[in-house]
């Protein structure tokens, strides 16, 4: 067979291009479908059986790696955080390994995630730890970022001159936090939160991030739903969080759903549902705007009310949080620590 000539390998080699620069904003997220309701849905919506339920989901895996090694999430503080507001994110995380939160707990609900596995049969892994933090205080590339500029902030983050995040391509989850004052590409319109990896062209090497940003001025009703109810949407009413600050509150849920969904699928080539790979509809997708027994739809579920008025579904070490469910492939359908059937 005669040596192919140079013009097909550069042919191959743009549309590899095209699609990792051009197809970039792959998961895009908000807290519940984008529809128009009214007061029959809430009503009707606790009827059903199985939570999401669906015989069409066909929810594969596409062969790639999962995070099946101890994880570790590498915050990237970006803008002004106050230290309250970096307690409850860091509470959380902590959480999802925690043997001492009381059932329904944040470790219950990660059991669901980790009924993944990769070829080899190795589960997601049981623990989620958190690694070397990193503050980005003065906005190193200003007030608004691009799906592009998030990869320059993780690059600054892992080069830094002075106590450099790790390198961990294996394991690491690096976590950007964007403060209430920080745009970012499609914040708001239907993305609350993203997870992609970087490239080595920008980054130097191809590390899982995810991005989620503080919605508490720019579209609470949208990002830090229920906390905060759009105005479009009149017969949605806000409920009261759970500690005491409605933008983070509200983020718990999104970064929640980020890990789920990076750490099955990091890569973008392990589980996810749909033909297209450009469009993955991933574990968290499949249960956007669920949090417990009944939800779907406009509906959100059976949540619980503290004694603080608060509403939330599950425990953490010292905190409680709402958080939305996963979808579980053994059982085909959403499913949460919080269920009244388990
Ligand atoms: C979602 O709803 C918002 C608010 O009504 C609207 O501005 C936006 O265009 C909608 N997006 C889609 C994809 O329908
Ligand atoms: C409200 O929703 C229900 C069920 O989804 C539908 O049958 C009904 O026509 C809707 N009503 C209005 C006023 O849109
Ligand atoms: C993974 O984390 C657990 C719990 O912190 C620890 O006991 C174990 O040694 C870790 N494993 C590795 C390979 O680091
Ligand atoms: C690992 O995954 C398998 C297959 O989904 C599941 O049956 C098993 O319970 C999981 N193990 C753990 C420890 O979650």
């Amino acid at each position: 067979m005669p040596t192919p000539p140079l013009i097909p390998s550069v042919l191959i080699l743009v549309p590899l291009l095209f699609f990792s620069f051009c197809t970039e904003p792959v998961i895009a997220w908000r807290p519940w479908p984008n529809q128009t309701l009214n007061k029959t849905d809430f009503i009707f919506g606790g009827s059903k059986k199985y939570e999401g339920s669906s015989e069409f989901v066909q929810l594969k895996y596409h062969m790639g790696p999962v995070l099946t090694a101890n994880i570790t999430v590498y915050p990237i503080w970006y803008g002004s955080w106050q230290k309250s507001q970096k307690r409850i994110i860091r509470e959380f995380i902590s959480s999802i390994s925690s043997v001492d939160a009381k059932p329904p707990s944040v470790a219950g609900w990660w059991k669901t995630v980790q009924q993944y596995t990769d070829q080899t049969g190795a589960n997601i892994s049981r623990y989620v730890h958190i690694g070397t933090e990193k503050n980005d205080r003065f906005f190193s590339h200003g007030k608004s970022l691009t799906r592009l500029s998030v990869q320059s902030v993780i690059k600054s983050a892992v080069t830094s001159s002075t106590r450099p995040l790790p390198i961990n391509p294996k394991s690491g989850v690096y976590l950007l936090l964007t403060s209430e004052d920080v745009y970012v590409q499609n914040f708001c319109n239907n993305v609350c939160g993203f997870h992609y990896f970087t490239f080595p062209s920008i980054v130097g090497y191809t590390l899982p991030y995810a991005w989620v940003g503080n919605s508490a001025k720019l579209c609470p009703g949208v990002c830090a739903y229920p906390f905060a109810a759009p105005a479009y949407i009149p017969q949605l009413k806000a409920v009261k969080s759970p500690n005491g600050d409605i933008g983070v509150d509200g983020m718990i849920s999104v970064i929640a759903h980020e890990i789920a969904e990076l750490s099955t699928n990091p890569l973008v080539n392990a589980w996810y549902a749909g033909q297209d790979p450009v469009f993955p509809v991933e574990i968290a997708d499949l249960c956007e705007g669920i949090y417990g027994t009944g939800g779907g739809g406009s509906y959100t579920g059976q949540m619980f009310n503290g004694e603080d008025g608060a509403t939330y579904n599950m425990n953490g070490i010292r905190r409680r949080f709402l958080v939305q469910w996963v979808w579980n492939h053994l059982v085909n359908y959403c499913t949460g620590p919080n269920a009244l059937d388990q």
